[in-house]
């Protein structure tokens, strides 16, 4: 074998190879899962466009009693079973997610973790006690169907 054939020889053997590499590395890649632009999800608010729904015929049945389901904080702020005797708002606390209760003695909605303290319409009207900083409650719209008011978290 002359010289020049031994380096054109060796020279198309490299093409070759290095086509077959990009080759499977590109088929490598197509087959790749796409990845979720939606994330991880959870965290400590409710699934925009879910519901949290209660039974008027068992819960909320007095005046100022609250109750935490599904992400949603329901609290009955007068008597009847109409929309506008309640309120719906999220349940975990902005500043690190602290369970929210409805104080009805002071007519506010309080954190259980770090104090902060919330008007029922979700605008804060005192900051947590670890020197942190909340925002305001995210208010949820409530229908009422029946005895079920169920709440579509927002
Ligand atoms: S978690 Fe509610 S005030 Fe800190």
């Amino acid at each position: 074998m002359e010289r020049n054939e031994f380096i054109k020889s060796l020279g198309l053997g490299v093409a070759l190879v290095c086509a077959g590499t990009c080759l499977s590395a590109c088929g490598s890649k197509s087959n790749d899962p796409t990845p979720s632009p939606a994330g991880g999800g959870g965290g400590g608010g409710g699934t925009p466009g879910a519901t949290a729904s209660i039974d008027l015929a068992t819960q909320l049945t007095t005046v100022g009693s609250f109750v935490a389901t599904g992400g949603v904080l329901f609290i009955r702020l007068a008597a009847g079973n109409s929309t506008s005797s309640f309120v719906a708002t999220q349940a975990a606390c902005p500043h690190q997610g602290g369970a929210l209760n409805w104080v009805q003695a002071s007519n506010l909605i309080q954190c259980s973790l770090h104090a902060s303290q919330y008007t029922s319409g979700g605008a804060i009207l005192r900051q947590p006690n670890d020197g942190g900083t909340t925002s305001a409650l995210k208010v949820y719209n409530t229908s009422i169907s029946g005895t079920i008011l169920t709440a579509t978290i927002s």
